[in-house]
This record gives structure tokens, sequence and C-alpha cells, in this order.
């Protein structure tokens, strides 16, 4: 069984998608850490309510040195982590004991809207604002860059004239949900091979 950690910064609602998946035998994973980046996280509500073993890393304290605290916590016992909704950008160490260990979930399709300050509404609001027809999410692996690695799933929906970036985020959204997910399995399941910047196998 695939041992899991989701981190976050927010909501959560991601990670309830993927605990949802697991108990319907979705997913035959184990979450065995949820880390948020701010105490006040939703998130967190929602892991302590299944009995995940939860960790708060304030990254206001920590800054950069969040990612050192990540492999502390996680080295040794997880198989894949999982940003779910995590705000915090990771580097160094973590990166290179987690190579191809590592995804994020990312509600634009990757390469608009996204790298350094492109998070939540922000890039929803910059996808109304330049006009787009076609929106939507993208799981990739998570490399040096920002939004950068190799891409396993991306999922479109329309976007029509009349959305606020509120009704994009919440149409994104429900694909998100399933986006994570099945990129999750694609891994347990052994399907994914890289090869470059390409992921084979789905
Ligand atoms: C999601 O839309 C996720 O794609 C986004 O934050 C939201 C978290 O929602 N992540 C980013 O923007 C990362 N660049 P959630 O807390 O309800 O899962």
């Amino acid at each position: 069984m695939l041992k899991i950690a989701v981190l976050v910064s927010g909501s959560g609602s991601n990670l309830q998608a993927i605990i949802d998946n697991i108990e319907s035998g979705y997913l035959n994973c184990s979450i065995e850490a949820v880390i948020s980046d701010k105490k006040d996280a939703y998130g967190i509500d929602r892991a302590k309510a299944k009995d995940i073993k939860t960790y708060i890393l304030d990254r206001k304290q920590l800054g950069i040195n969040i990612s050192s605290e990540i492999l502390k916590i996680l080295d040794g016992k997880v198989d894949l982590i999982v940003l779910a909704g995590f705000l915090s950008i990771l580097q160094g160490e973590l990166l290179h004991v987690f190579k191809n260990k590592i995804i994020n979930i990312h509600p634009a399709l990757i390469p608009c809207f996204c790298g350094g300050g492109m998070y939540g509404m922000k890039v929803h609001e910059k996808a109304i604002e330049y006009g787009v027809k076609v929106s939507g999410c993208t799981v990739h692996f998570v490399d040096e860059g920002t939004d950068s690695g190799p891409i396993i799933i991306q999922k479109v929906v329309d976007v029509y004239s009349t959305d606020t970036a509120k009704d994009l985020q919440l149409r994104v959204l429900k694909q998100e949900h399933k986006a994570l997910s099945e990129a999750i399995k694609y891994i347990s399941d052994g399907r994914i091979t890289i090869k470059g910047r390409k992921v084979l196998g789905i």
C-alpha cells in the first residue's frame, strides 16, 4: 500500500477528496501525515476528524527552513508527498530525497497562469481577465522550479463570458478533486514512467 503525506495551506478540499477516495476503495493508500504551513488551515481539522497525524510548520517562523523540517518528519516514512493547495515553495535536500516523489495540483492548464505568485483565486482572476475560453487543472511532479515539473494529468473546463473568478474556481475545483486522486492511483499502480518532460503510461 502506498504511504502518502498530504501538505495543505487552506481549506483542504483536495485532501478531503483523497480521504473520500481511500474510504470508497478507489485509492489503495494510507495518509501517514498531513502537514500545514498555516496553523488555522481547515485541512488540519479535516485530518484530525479522521485521526490522521498532523503537523503545523509555521511558514512565517520557518521561512526557507520549512523544506528541511518537512524532510525530518517524512524521510523514510512515506512513498509520495502530495501538495494539495500547499503554498510554500519546496527546495534543497527534500527535492533530492523525494525526486519524482512529490506531486502538486495547480488550478490552471500549465504552462498558463502559473509560476511565482500564481496561486488560488489569483489564477482564476488572471484567466478571466485574459479571456480564455477554457481553463482547468494540472497535476505535475515537483522539481526545482515553480510549477515546472513533468505533467501527469490535465483536466479542462469551459470558461463562459458571464463567469466570475469564483464561478471558475468552483468549476475547476470539481475537476481537481478527480485529477489529484487519479494521479495518485496511477503512481500507486506503478503505471507511470518519466522520460525527460514526458510522463508515460497514462
Ligand atoms: C486549489 O485550487 C489548488 O489547486 C490551489 O489551491 C487550492 C487549494 O484548495 N493550489 C495552488 O494554487 C498552488 N499553486 P483546497 O485547500 O480546498 O484543496
